[in-house]
C-alpha cells in the first residue's frame, strides 16, 4: 500500500495516540474533533489527556506538520472512526456518536477509500453504518471498503501497545479486510488477524466480558469468604497452585470506561440469552453496594462498643491502582455512598490526584493516622507498605494485606 491520507474523527484517549503513531511513522494525518478546545490544544502542539511520552509524539508530528487537527474531517484515502460508545440510563448502547461520525464522512468519501470502524461498538454496527453510507452514496456500493478493528490498548501503556498487540480486524466483504490489514501493518507490528465485522465487534466485546464474568466470580467468592470466616487471598492463592485454575483476585467492584460498560451491549442485545454476562456485571456492581454496607455496619459496631463515632478513611479513588481515572469508579461510589450515609467524619484519599471538585483529599499517611476504621478501597503502590496498626480496623477490600 502507499502510503495514504488518514483522517481520525475523534481525538480522545484512543484517536489522539493512535493518530500520533501514524504520524510519527510518517502518514500524514488530519484528526478531527467536535470539541474545539481539543482543537485548540493539539494544534499548539500540546495533549489533553494524560498518557507517557505521547506529549513529545504529537509535539514533533504537529511540528513535521504530519498532524494537524480540525473541527471537521477533511478529505483523505482512510477514515478512521474513534467517537466514544456510551450506554444510556436503561443500560442500552448509544451508538449516536458513531453514526454522527459516519454522516460527517459521507460527503467527503470517494471510490477507493477506506473506512475503519475503532469505536467498541455493538455486534453489526459496522454493517448498518455501511448501509447508512450506501444508502446515500449508492454509486460508492462496492467502490470502497468498511472495517471493524477494535483496539484494546492499557491506559499508561498506550504508545507501546498500538504498535506491539495483535489487531483484530474484520471486513464487511474480504477486500474491505485484506485493505484494512494492509493499512495497519503500515504501523502495526503485532499480528493483524482477519475475520468478518461482526466476529471483530464480537470479539473486542468478548474481552471485556471475559474478565467482567472472572472478576464477578473472585467478588463473589469474597463475599461468600467474608461469611464463612475465611482469608479471600489466601484461598485463591491456595486454588491457583492447580495447573488448570486461574482465579483474579476480587476488588470493591469493577470500574473503568470499558470492562464495566461493554459487557452491557450484549446483555442489551441479547436479553434472553445472556444470563451469566448480565449476572457478572450484577455481581460487580452489588460488590460495591456490599462494601459501602460494610463500611456502614462497622462504623456502627465501632459507636455501640466505644461511645463514640469513628473516623472512617476512605483509601483511593480510582478505577483500578496507580492511576489518576476516576470514570465509572466503585471506589469513588463507595465513598459518595459513605460520605453522605455516615454520621462521624470521613477522611478521603487520592494519591494520584492533587484535588478533586467534590471531595476535599487528605494525604494518605495522615488519615491512616487519624482514622479508626480504614477501608482499603485501590491496592495503590503506596498502600501495602504502610506499617499496620494493631488498633486500628481495616477493612480489605482490595488484597493491600494479603
Ligand atoms: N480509552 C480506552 O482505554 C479505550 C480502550 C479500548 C477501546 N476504547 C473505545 O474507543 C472509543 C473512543 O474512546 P476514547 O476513550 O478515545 O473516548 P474519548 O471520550 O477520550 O474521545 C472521543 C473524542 O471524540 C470526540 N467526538 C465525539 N463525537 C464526535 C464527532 N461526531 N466528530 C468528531 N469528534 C467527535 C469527542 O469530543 C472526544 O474528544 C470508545 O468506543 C471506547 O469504548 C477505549
Amino acid at each position: 500500500m502507499t502510503t495514504p491520507k488518514v483522517t481520525t474523527v475523534g481525538m480522545g484517549y484512543i484517536g489522539l495516540p493512535t493518530s500520533a503513531v501514524m504520524a510519527g511513522k510518517g502518514i500524514r494525518v488530519n484528526g478531527c474533533d467536535v470539541n474545539p478546545q481539543v482543537v485548540e490544544t493539539i494544534n499548539a502542539g500540546n495533549i489533553h489527556i494524560v498518557e507517557p511520552g505521547l506529549d513529545e509524539l504529537v509535539k514533533n508530528s504537529v511540528e513535521a506538520g504530519h498532524l494537524k487537527v480540525y473541527g471537521e474531517p477533511q478529505p483523505a484515502d482512510v477514515y478512521l472512526v474513534v467517537v466514544p460508545t456510551p450506554f444510556n440510563q436503561d443500560h442500552q448502547p448509544d451508538t449516536s456518536f458513531v453514526e454522527a461520525a459516519t454522516r460527517s464522512i459521507i460527503p467527503i468519501l470517494k471510490k477507493g477509500d477506506l473506512f475503519i470502524i475503532e469505536s467498541t461498538s455493538p455486534v453489526l454496527t459496522t454493517e448498518k453504518m455501511a448501509e447508512i453510507v450506501f444508502s446515500e452514496r449508492t454509486e460508492l456500493k462496492e467502490e470502497i471498503s468498511i472495517a471493524y478493528c477494535p483496539e484494546r490498548v492499557l491506559p499508561g501503556n498506550v504508545l507501546y501497545e498500538l504498535e506491539h498487540n495483535d489487531r483484530v480486524i474484520g471486513g464487511i466483504d474480504e477486500t474491505s479486510t485484506q485493505k484494512a490489514i494492509e493499512f495497519y501493518r503500515l504501523f502495526v507490528n503485532g499480528k493483524l488477524h482477519p475475520t468478518n465485522a461482526r466476529t471483530a465487534e464480537m470479539c473486542k466485546l468478548t474481552e471485556n466480558s471475559s474478565r467482567d464474568v472472572q472478576i464477578a466470580f473472585a467478588n463473589e467468592l469474597s463475599i461468600i469468604c467474608d461469611k464463612a470466616g475465611i482469608n479471600v487471598w489466601e484461598l485463591i492463592e491456595l486454588a491457583n497452585k492447580h495447573p488448570r485454575v486461574n482465579i483474579l483476585q476480587p476488588g470493591c467492584g469493577v470500574g473503568g470506561h470499558c470492562i464495566a460498560v461493554d459487557p452491557w451491549f450484549l446483555v442489551s442485545d441479547y436479553p434472553e440469552h445472556a444470563h451469566v454476562i448480565r449476572q457478572a456485571r450484577e455481581i460487580n456492581d452489588y460488590k460495591a453496594e456490599w462494601s459501602v454496607e460494610k463500611i456502614l455496619a462497622t462504623a456502627r459496631q465501632f459507636e455501640i462498643d466505644h461511645g463514640r463515632q469513628p473516623v472512617i478513611a476512605c483509601m483511593g479513588l480510582a478505577f483500578k491502582p496507580n492511576i489518576d481515572d476516576l470514570r465509572e469508579s466503585p471506589a469513588k461510589y463507595i465513598t459518595s455512598k459513605v460520605v453522605a450515609e455516615a454520621r462521624g467524619e470521613v477522611l478521603i484519599v487520592e494519591p494520584n490526584i492533587h484535588s478533586h471538585p467534590s471531595f476535599t483529599l487528605t494525604q494518605y499517611l495522615q488519615a491512616y493516622e487519624k482514622a479508626d476504621i480504614i477501608a482499603w478501597l485501590v491496592n495503590h503502590k503506596e498502600f501495602p507498605i504502610i506499617n499496620k496498626d494493631e488498633k486500628k480496623i481495616e477493612l480489605d477490600f482490595c488484597g493491600v494485606r494479603k
